[in-house]
C-alpha cells in the first residue's frame, strides 16, 4: 500500500462489515470493528473471520479516522449518533423494499444517504462501497494502474472527507471516481446501471455525468 495507514473503524459485524474490514486489513490500516452489542459478543467472530482486526465496543470506534457503517439500512435508527458525531462515515448501505420493508424516507427521491445525513446530524457523510457486493470486494482487487482495476463512485458534501475516503479506497484496490456531492449518489443506487455493473474509471466518470444530466436533473 502506498497511502498512509489510517484506523479504520467498522460499524456492523455481518457481510459487507467483515469483507471491507479485511480487506482494510490487507492494505495495512488498523481495522476495530464493533456492533451495538459488547465487544466481547463478537470476538471470537472477529478472530476467526477478520484476522488482524480488532473487536471493540462501539464507544471505542470515537478513535478511528474513518468509521465504515454497515449497519441494514431499516435499522438505522437504532445506530448509536454519538459514536459517529463529527466523523468522517463511509455509508455503505442501500434501500431495497422486499428486504427493508417499505419506507416512506426513502421512497421520496432523494439520495438514500441524504437522509443517513440527515439522522447522524453532525457526521461528515461519504457515500461508496454500496455499489460493490461483499464477495467481490476481495477478489476484484487490483494494483493502482492495472487494466483489469474497477472504479467505486465516491460522493460526499464534504470534499476533505471524500479526498481521505478516496484515498482509503484507492488502498483496497479500486479507482475512486469523484461522483459529486451526496445527492448524486443516486447515480449508483440500487437499480441504476453503475450498481449493477462492474466499471473502469473511464466508463464510471461517463456514467456519472449521463445521471448528472438526466436522473439527477443537476
Ligand atoms: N450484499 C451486498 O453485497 C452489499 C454490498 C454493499 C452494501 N450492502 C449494504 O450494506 C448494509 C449491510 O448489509 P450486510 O449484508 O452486511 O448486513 P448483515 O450481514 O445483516 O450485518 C449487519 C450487521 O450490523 C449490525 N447492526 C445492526 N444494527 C446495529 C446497530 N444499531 N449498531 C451497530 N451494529 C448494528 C449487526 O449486528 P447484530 O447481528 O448484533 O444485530 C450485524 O453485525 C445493507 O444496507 C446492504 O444493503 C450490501
Amino acid at each position: 500500500m502506498t497511502q498512509t495507514p489510517l484506523n479504520i473503524g467498522v460499524l456492523g459485524a455481518g457481510r459487507v462489515g467483515t469483507a471491507v474490514a479485511r480487506q482494510a486489513v490487507r492494505a495495512g490500516h488498523t481495522v476495530t470493528i464493533a456492533t451495538g452489542k459488547p465487544a466481547a459478543d463478537i470476538r471470537l467472530l472477529t478472530e476467526v473471520i477478520v484476522p488482524g482486526a480488532t473487536a471493540v465496543d462501539r464507544e471505542d470506534l470515537r478513535s478511528a479516522d474513518v468509521i465504515v457503517l454497515a449497519v441494514p439500512l431499516h435499522k438505522y435508527q437504532s445506530v448509536d449518533t454519538s459514536v459517529l458525531r463529527d466523523k468522517v462515515v463511509i455509508d455503505t448501505m442501500n434501500y431495497w423494499a422486499p428486504v427493508d420493508g417499505f419506507m416512506d424516507e426513502f421512497e421520496a427521491g432523494t439520495s438514500t444517504s441524504e437522509v443517513i445525513a440527515d439522522f447522524l446530524g453532525a457526521a461528515r457523510v461519504v457515500k461508496t462501497l454500496n455499489h460493490i457486493g461483499y464477495g467481490d470486494l476481495e477478489v476484484d482487487s487490483y494494483p493502482a494502474g492495472d487494466p483489469h482495476r474497477r472504479a467505486l463512485a465516491v460522493a460526499s458534501d464534504d470534499a476533505e472527507a471524500k479526498s481521505l475516503v478516496s484515498a482509503f479506497i484507492d488502498s483496497l484496490g479500486y479507482d475512486p471516481v469523484d461522483a459529486g456531492p451526496l445527492a448524486a449518489g443516486k447515480a449508483f443506487e440500487n437499480g441504476t446501471e453503475i450498481f449493477n455493473g462492474r466499471h473502469g474509471a473511464a466508463r464510471m466518470q461517463e456514467l456519472l455525468s449521463e445521471c448528472s444530466r438526466v436522473l439527477c436533473n443537476a
